[in-house]
């Protein structure tokens, strides 16, 4: 077993694990923080995005001590002192989901085109989720939802 600090949600956590476990697992298994998914074995569908210092990233791809040290956001701590983030609130608005398991890396990968300034127009919003798969939508309400999430991020930002 590996032991090693994450700062998870603004909570300091140390946590023992196998050299081969993933971030992924080691957020669901011992953290029990399972709206970060898993929807495939590839690395393509997106559903385990989560943000690492900053970056969405593919949790599944990651291993988790090579995570040692690092800050980490989950869906779970983007909601502010029990308000949910305008990302998600945009998501409600717009229906920008249906079954919803694709919904919490949509959004991570969407609040993090936004901080990047890559949420400019459709097309921009369409290439920048392009790692995230979403099987029912058709992702047309998904990018009027981003759309609507950038524009109430920045007015909260200015
Ligand atoms: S579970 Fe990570 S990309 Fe599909
Ligand atoms: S809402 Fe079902 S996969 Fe996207």
């Amino acid at each position: 077993m590996e032991t090693i600090e994450l700062k998870i949600n603004g909570r300091k956590r140390t946590l023992h694990c196998l050299p081969n476990a993933t971030l992924v697992e080691v957020l669901r298994d011992q953290l029990h923080l399972t709206g970060t998914h898993i929807g495939c074995d590839t690395t393509q569908c997106g559903a385990c995005t989560i943000h690492v210092d900053g970056d969405a990233v593919k949790a599944c791809t990651v291993l988790a001590v090579r995570s040692d040290g690092s800050e980490i956001t989950t869906i779970e701590g983007l909601a502010e002192n029990e308000a949910s983030h305008p990302m998600q609130k945009a998501f409600k608005a717009c229906h920008g989901l249906q079954c919803g398991f694709c919904t919490p890396g949509m959004i991570m990968s969407a609040v993090d085109l936004v901080n990047k300034g890559c949420a400019v127009d459709p097309a921009a919003i369409r290439e920048g989720l392009s790692g995230n798969i979403c099987r029912c939508t058709g992702y047309q309400n998904i990018v009027a939802a981003v759309l609507q999430g950038a524009s109430e991020m920045q007015e909260q930002s200015s």
